[in-house]
């Protein structure tokens, strides 16, 4: 069941307090014609007051039509009307009260509220109450998003604290592992890695930068060459209506890093600023905020969103098709707060992330291509531990949602290794090291990319220089003699990296 009930006021050019039957009239005729489709009552205008330039009206319905979406028809009609008539016009339009009352999937667990109205639920009805609306705001739509936000958060309020949907699909055999330490504080000590300067973030010698530069070489030359990706390079900085597209917006607002920008970049405008810095010998927080402009941007989160803006409004060739590009120069940043530990879980981290646009059928077949190269780099190259399982697609993760049992279509496999540190293969948790996706048409449709005559899918796969080292070394140790053959061919020896005294 649905419910409007809308109150507004119509602001006239003159006095009206004699027209009452004209109104009676209009009112009575506007109920029979725009607000009528056949014998189906779209909408109603219950009643109505009169007061000197004052018309007030109450409009209610069931839903079909929005009294708001008709309250313009309505100033239309009456404008027409008491123009020819009476030279009068509508001079201005405000809704003093709308009260809308929808049903809910089911009642809540808590308390509601959105911004812009007062939400009460009683079981499973819901009612907003809007006061003193504008029209530019019902221009908007905002009437139907704020209802399905109020039905959304209900929903997630059922899910809260559940488990994310997981499902084993392939299992290696168990591998003995070469040692049980924490390649990170092994590293550390060893001096191979310095941790920050800020938090999350590392400092790579030579020693781990050969080993993280040998990841991205094999994730090139064993899988994304030989299935023929193409590199591209995009943007570090996101602007927001890109994340506006993809739902990171609404959904990662707080683990991005922002971006602001200088409100001018005339240096006497930065006079005091660079002043008090060189009194100071400190920076000027305060006034560096008065220099700045708001933020407009923030640094890539994941690589796939500007590489799907890059199409944005082409049709693709059919012989392009499939789409097969790579970025492996944008570093992503998330601000992870309390998650952190050594180089698996941090602010900044360096991944290849592959790309494909094509058919379904293309896209099963680069999926099914997909997950026999990373096999054989996981299995005989660096010959790990490890799984692969459904889960939640990690589009309705970034949204801050969860997913159901997905369609083996579209989706995310995680790849999952075993980290002897963490404790028994039961007990500890494995590190998801790479994921790789399906996404049908929610960013085709996103970003209008079209094809001559295919419908269009897409997908992406996150490879994770850090996380492919850390797996590794979990299970294999630093010393580069215990090491699998086949990946010594890549990495023989490390650099010497540098002494200190
Ligand atoms: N875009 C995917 C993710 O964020 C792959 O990198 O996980
Ligand atoms: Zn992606």
């Amino acid at each position: 069941m649905m419910r409007f009930e809308l109150q507004a006021r119509l602001t006239l050019s003159s006095d009206i307090s004699g027209f009452s039957s004209e109104f009676e009239r209009f009112i009575a005729e506007a109920n029979q014609s725009i607000l009528r489709k056949g014998a189906e009552k779209l909408a109603v205008i219950e009643r109505f007051t009169i007061e000197n330039e004052t018309l007030c009206l109450w409009i209610t319905s069931e839903g079909t039509l929005r009294p708001h979406n008709t309250l313009l028809q309505i100033k239309n009609a009456l404008s027409k009307e008491l123009g020819t008539s009476h030279h009068i016009g509508v001079r201005d339009i405000t809704i003093t009260t709308y009260t809308i009352s929808f049903d809910l999937p089911r009642p809540p667990r808590k308390k509601v509220s959105i911004p812009f109205a007062d939400v009460t639920i009683q079981d499973n009805q819901a009612t907003m109450v809007l006061s003193d609306v504008s029209e530019e705001f019902l221009r908007g739509n905002y009437i139907d998003r704020m209802m399905n936000r109020v039905r959304e958060k209900v929903e997630n309020q059922y899910y809260e604290g559940k488990a994310e949907f997981w499902k084993l699909i392939w299992k290696s055999e168990e591998k003995p592992p070469v040692w049980n330490k924490d390649p990170t504080e092994e590293m550390e000590r060893l001096g191979w890695l310095k941790q920050g300067p800020t938090k999350g973030k590392w400092f790579y010698r030579p020693q781990a930068a050969a080993i993280l530069k040998t990841m991205e070489t094999i994730a090139i030359q064993e899988v994304l060459k030989p299935l023929g990706f193409q590199e591209v390079i995009e943007s570090h900085i996101k602007p927001f209506d890109i994340w506006l597209k993809t739902g990171h917006m609404e959904g990662m607002p707080y683990e991005f890093y922002y971006v602001a920008e200088p409100r001018t970049r005339d240096a006497a405008d930065w006079e005091r600023f660079i002043d008090l810095t060189k009194i100071t010998k400190e920076v000027p927080t305060e006034e560096l905020q008065k220099n700045l402009s708001a933020p407009i941007a923030g640094l890539c989160y994941a690589q796939c969103p500007m590489i799907y803006w890059s199409f944005k409004g082409k049709t693709i060739a059919e012989k392009s098709l499939p789409v097969l590009v790579y970025d492996k120069t944008a570093i992503s940043a998330r601000y992870e707060s309390g998650g952190r530990h050594g180089i698996e879980r941090v602010d900044e981290f360096h991944r290849i992330e592959p790309v494909y646009i094509g058919t379904r059928e293309q896209l099963l077949t680069v999926r099914e291509r997909l997950l026999e190269r990373y096999k054989h780099v996981f299995n005989d190259i660096f010959d790990l531990e490890w799984q692969m399982a459904w889960v939640t697609p990690w589009y309705m993760q970034q949204a801050g949602k969860i997913g159901d049992e997905s369609t083996q279509d579209t989706g995310t496999i995680d790849f999952e290794a075993y980290m002897p540190y963490r404790g028994t293969r039961q007990d500890s948790e494995w590190l998801e090291f790479q994921n790789l996706s399906i996404l049908g048409d929610k960013y085709i449709t996103a970003f209008n990319i079209k094809a001559q005559k295919s419908e269009l899918w897409s997908g992406c796969s996150g490879i994770g220089l850090q996380r492919w080292t850390t797996a590794f070394l979990a299970q294999k140790g630093l010393d580069p003699t215990h090491w699998p053959e086949r990946f010594r061919k890549y990495l023989q020896d490390l650099p010497e990296g540098i002494q200190f005294l």
